[in-house]
């Protein structure tokens, strides 16, 4: 059965869906992009997801080229034509096709494309298994809090990790502080058991993941800081992980090769794997 995507209005199998050559999402970078994961049959955060595409949207003066109720109906037709059960969707939405010049052209309709692909989660137990970070310079543009499919250092710093056979590249900023990794935001367990996380601003992306995670520990008694961590502080941390939509909650053993607490995936962090396998497992229609 081959892969089903929605272009612009139409549903087409992955060979057919194509975009204009001058659409601005291809020439300029100029959209935004959600990633969703699909976890028996249901969008995870689907909620959260779609607020944070409106606000990139709205921080880039795109509008969405359909409303809600019909980008509701896209996504999940796209699941159903796909028959994905467990897997991810990708959700992007440029300024449109024009003529290429960087000032935003007028009456341009922005282009929506839509794909979905089948993900076998990983169990528990393999979620659990620890894996290596890197960290390289955080050279992005000043405002990554907006999802743009602009990613290019995010692509260069995720193939260092590679090209080292490491898992993730954890950014550094100028200051010396963690900003997130490539594709994940990032947390550290003191050696006092506090849970610290950068706090949200122009510097990070707000993680949908991030969020959820926040929302389950409170109910723990965990006490959460929301600050910057440096790499040296990372490397003296009880435990670290980090955490996306896709990767979910990922124990860090590892970073520029000193190991992390006693080498091994984390007591805290293996725990709220399983509280986050529980919340997926107990998904609704509408969360
Ligand atoms: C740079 C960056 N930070 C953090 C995240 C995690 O966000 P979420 O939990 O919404 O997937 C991502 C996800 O793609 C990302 O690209």
């Amino acid at each position: 059965m081959p892969r089903i995507s929605y272009v612009n209005g139409q549903y087409l199998p992955l060979s057919q869906a194509t975009v204009n050559v001058e659409d601005r999402g291809y020439q300029l970078a100029d959209g935004v992009y959600e990633v969703i994961a699909i976890f028996n049959g249901l969008l995870v955060d689907k909620v959260d997801h779609l607020r944070r595409l409106a606000r990139s949207l709205n921080e880039l003066r795109i509008s969405l080229p359909v409303n809600i109720s019909a980008l509701n109906f896209i996504m999940n037709e796209t699941i159903r034509k796909n028959r994905v059960v467990n897997g991810k969707l990708y959700l992007q939405i440029t300024r449109g096709v024009a003529p290429r010049d960087h000032a935003f052209p007028a009456n341009c309709k922005s282009s929506i494309v839509v794909t979905v692909s089948n993900v076998s989660w990983p169990s528990r137990d393999e979620s659990k298994q620890g894996c290596c970070v890197i960290t390289a310079a955080d050279i992005r543009w000043k405002r990554v809090d907006i999802k743009s499919v602009s990613l290019l250092p995010n692509v260069l710093a995720k193939q260092e990790a590679i090209d080292a056979s490491a898992d993730e590249t954890w950014l550094v900023n100028e200051e010396g502080y963690i900003t997130e990794g490539t594709a994940s935001n990032a947390w550290i367990v003191t050696q006092n058991n506090q849970l610290v996380t950068r706090q949200t601003d122009e510097n990070i992306l707000a993680g949908i993941t991030r969020k959820t995670i926040l929302k389950l520990v409170q109910e723990e008694g965990i006490e959460i800081v929301e600050r910057p961590f440096t790499v040296i502080e990372a490397q003296s941390a009880k435990e670290a992980f980090f955490t996306s939509s896709t990767a979910l909650i990922k124990p860090v053993t590892s970073i520029d090769n000193v190991s992390i607490g006693n080498g091994n995936s984390g007591l805290m962090t293996c725990a709220l794997i399983d509280k986050y396998f529980e919340f997926m497992e107990n998904l609704t229609e509408n969360s």
